[in-house]
């Protein structure tokens, strides 16, 4: 009986993958969700005719459309890079089983976001970066509660405030509990004074990518700091005149971290920055802070691999080769360090030949003088 059943059993698991690997050839997708695909189709202009396979026999095969395997509900659709225009039609809010919505790198226009996206509740993963959006993000997104992952970057940064993105109240991006990954890239934030405590109640964001967003201010106290599995924060390109708020430090579970080109950031860098000791990548170029309490701490990032920190304001208070604290902890980590334009003084120190896996030595534009170390010759990935 055992033998039996084992036998049915292995024969019934070979079964489901081969079925699991032509499964959208098989399965035949429902007509209403069809008849949707089709007045979607209808409302957009596709030049390069992307969606040609749009038009007869099983939707689920179409270009970028995806089935579920049992249900048969459409549950994907990618059309990514497509040169798609014109309006996106409601039709979509028929497809009630839609977890993957990607039509990015499209251009609908400079028209906005339409608020019924908001309303497909199915959603876990929404992609509308450089899809020619403009104006404000609508709060209905703030509906989606089951979104993974929201990307709404766009990069056409040169243009007038007519062709950008713009939240004015965050209020909304604090109710997508289950959001992990939030690229918002060039969205205007001018006006989102609560940007910080709205992102802060995400209990399981692990992605912030908040570069260009026109930031002003960021809370120096933050009384409860939520972000438990935060391991990338990006607030690069911004115009944050602040010094860096303490509770930075108390996401230790950080692993890239990019302050740069804010040029207001000031003060000094305090020494806490020791306890991120996930840190991989940390970037804090272009601001007009003081390193030299923090510079010699960062020994203690034992997985420091990537440091930049041009254009600061200070980087040490002695001249290079006299940096002490446990910096040469760094020796066997790390591959790149920066420390262009940032008032160095004294001589390329010796020590930095111990640094074998350095790739990447940039020191210019500073005030160094003396003999160039042979340690350097040590170096042979550089
Ligand atoms: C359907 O897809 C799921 C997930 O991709 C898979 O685990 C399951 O085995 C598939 N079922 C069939 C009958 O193909
Ligand atoms: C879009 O597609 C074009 C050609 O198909 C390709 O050259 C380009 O790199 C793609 N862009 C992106 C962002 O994927
Ligand atoms: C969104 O789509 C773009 C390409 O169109 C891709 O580069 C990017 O990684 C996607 N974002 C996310 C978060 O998956
Ligand atoms: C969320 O959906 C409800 C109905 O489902 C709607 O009444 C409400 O306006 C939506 N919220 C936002 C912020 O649009
Ligand atoms: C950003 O938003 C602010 C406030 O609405 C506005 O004054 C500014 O012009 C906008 N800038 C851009 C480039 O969108
Ligand atoms: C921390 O996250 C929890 C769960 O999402 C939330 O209830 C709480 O309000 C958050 N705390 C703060 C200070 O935002
Ligand atoms: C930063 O803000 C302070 C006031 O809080 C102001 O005095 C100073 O001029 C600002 N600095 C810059 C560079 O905007
Ligand atoms: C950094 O760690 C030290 C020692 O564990 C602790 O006393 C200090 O409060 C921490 N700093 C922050 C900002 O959490
Ligand atoms: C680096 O120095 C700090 C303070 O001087 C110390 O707490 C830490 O343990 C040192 N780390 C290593 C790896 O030596
Ligand atoms: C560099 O490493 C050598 C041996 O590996 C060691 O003797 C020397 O003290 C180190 N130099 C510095 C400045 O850490």
């Amino acid at each position: 009986m055992l033998i039996i059943l084992y036998v049915l059993c292995i024969q019934s698991t070979l079964f489901t993958v081969t079925a699991t690997n032509t499964a959208n050839n098989f399965i035949t997708c429902l007509q209403n969700e069809r008849d949707a695909l089709l007045q979607f189709k209808s409302t957009i202009i596709d030049p390069n005719k992307n969606l040609a396979s749009w038009s007869s026999g099983n939707c689920c095969n179409w270009r970028g459309i995806r089935c579920h395997n049992i249900t048969r509900h459409v549950s994907r659709i990618n059309l990514r890079n497509s040169s798609l225009q014109g309006e996106i039609n409601p039709s979509l809010l028929t497809l009630q089983h839609l977890i993957h919505l990607d039509l990015s790198f499209n251009f609908f226009n400079f028209k906005p976001i339409p608020q019924f996206i908001g309303s497909i509740k199915s959603l876990r993963y929404l992609n509308l970066s450089n899809a020619g959006f403009s104006g404000e993000v609508p709060s209905s997104l703030g509906n989606l509660s089951s979104l993974h992952v929201l990307d709404l970057s766009n990069l056409y940064l040169s243009l007038s405030s007519d062709y950008v993105l713009h939240v004015s109240d965050s209020q909304w991006l604090s109710q997508l509990t289950a959001l992990q990954n939030l690229k918002m890239t060039g969205v205007n934030f001018t006006y989102a004074s609560s940007w910080l405590q709205d992102l802060n109640s995400l209990p399981h964001i692990k992605i912030l990518g908040l570069r260009y967003c026109r930031l002003q201010t960021i809370p120096l106290v933050l009384p409860h700091v939520n972000f438990t599995y935060l391991n990338f924060l990006d607030l690069s390109y911004n115009r944050i005149n602040s010094t860096i708020p303490a509770w930075l430090f108390k996401i230790t579970s950080l692993e890239y971290l990019d302050l740069s080109w804010n040029f207001k950031f000031h003060g000094l860098v305090p020494p806490d920055i020791r306890n991120l000791t996930y840190l991989n990548v940390l970037v804090l170029s272009y601001n007009s802070i003081d390193m030299s309490l923090a510079l010699s701490q960062l020994g203690n990032l034992r997985n420091l691999q990537y440091l930049y920190s041009d254009y600061v304001r200070k980087l040490i208070n002695c001249p290079f080769h006299e940096l002490g604290g446990n910096f040469s902890e760094l020796a066997t980590t790390l591959q790149l360090l920066s420390l262009r334009h940032s008032k160095l003084t004294g001589s390329l120190p010796r020590w930095i030949g111990n640094f074998t896996n350095l790739q990447f030595l940039y020191v210019s534009a500073n005030s160094l003088s003396g003999e160039i170390p042979s340690s350097l010759g040590q170096l042979s990935g550089l």
